[in-house]
């Protein structure tokens, strides 16, 4: 079985066939999600919420980052394992070179950076250096503010011309996928339509190149906070809680 690659995922534009990537923070998860032959995990921020209890992704330090992306690369997985740029690390060019070496040092294969424009220097000067960047536009969970405002994006005229373009300007610069976070359904279909690489919808509806989901959300094990679009495959929280009351009262009647 081959190593799947930025390239592998950027290619997939001309063959049509969907991507269907999910979000991992362990080594169990990577090994089990990898058996499964999904062939992009990403280390998300949104590890923040979902393993370590945070309020949001602006918390997330790059150690935490680095502790997760460890965990996920000890599981030898034939996916290509991407990494989120943490909140503090993506607005200036050394700092985002500094922290995606220590990402992929980690074992990180690629990194994911949120923004359009203003990412662009951060961007050119990555990819310069070899590093494989995925972006990030439409909703992005850094930039929301408190408290967070969840929105679908690109509804208006002008915010729609703005991802449009940042999706061509991302695209142009090089990077190999792009990431589209809550967006119109109709806008992430012409912005798959008008770029070359492949965009990786959530919560943009069904016409992008494929799809990403908080694995969390995916199996039901952070039932607190479900967004709308996520349609869960398991409830995972009530059957580790079934598990616990079964061992209880296992151990209390003393079998
Ligand atoms: O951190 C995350 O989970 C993400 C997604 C695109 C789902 O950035
Ligand atoms: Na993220």
């Amino acid at each position: 079985s081959i190593k799947i690659t930025p390239d592998w995922v950027r290619n997939r534009k001309n063959t049509g066939e969907k991507i269907a990537a999910l979000t991992v923070v362990d080594y169990p998860t990577a090994k089990i999600l990898d058996e499964a032959q999904i062939p992009l995990l990403l280390v998300g921020d949104s590890l923040g919420m979902v393993t370590l209890g945070y309020e949001d992704t602006t918390k997330v330090s790059l150690n935490d980052m680095l502790h997760h992306v460890r965990a996920v690369a000890r599981a030898n997985v034939k996916a290509l394992v991407v990494a989120d740029i943490p909140f503090g690390w993506n607005r200036e060019a050394e700092k985002a070179l500094y922290c995606s070496r220590k990402l992929y040092e980690a074992g990180a294969e690629a990194v994911k950076i949120e923004g359009g424009k203003e990412v662009g220097q951060i961007v050119k000067l990555l990819i310069s250096q070899g590093i494989a960047v995925m972006g990030h536009i439409g909703l992005m969970p850094q930039f929301l503010g408190q408290p967070p405002k969840y929105r679908k994006y690109g509804i208006d005229e002008k915010e729609k011309k703005q991802i449009i373009d940042d999706a061509l300007f991302l695209s142009r610069l090089g990077v190999f996928a792009i990431v589209l976070e809550a967006l119109d359904e109709a806008v992430a279909a012409e912005v798959t339509r008008l770029i070359e690489v492949p965009t990786i919808g959530i919560g943009s509806g069904k016409y992008c190149d494929g799809q990403i989901l908080v694995f969390h959300d995916l199996v039901g094990l952070f039932p607190w906070f479900r967004p709308k679009f996520v349609q869960p495959k398991l409830n995972m929280a009530l059957l580790i809680k079934e598990a616990a009351i079964a061992y209880k009262k296992e151990v209390q009647s003393g079998l």
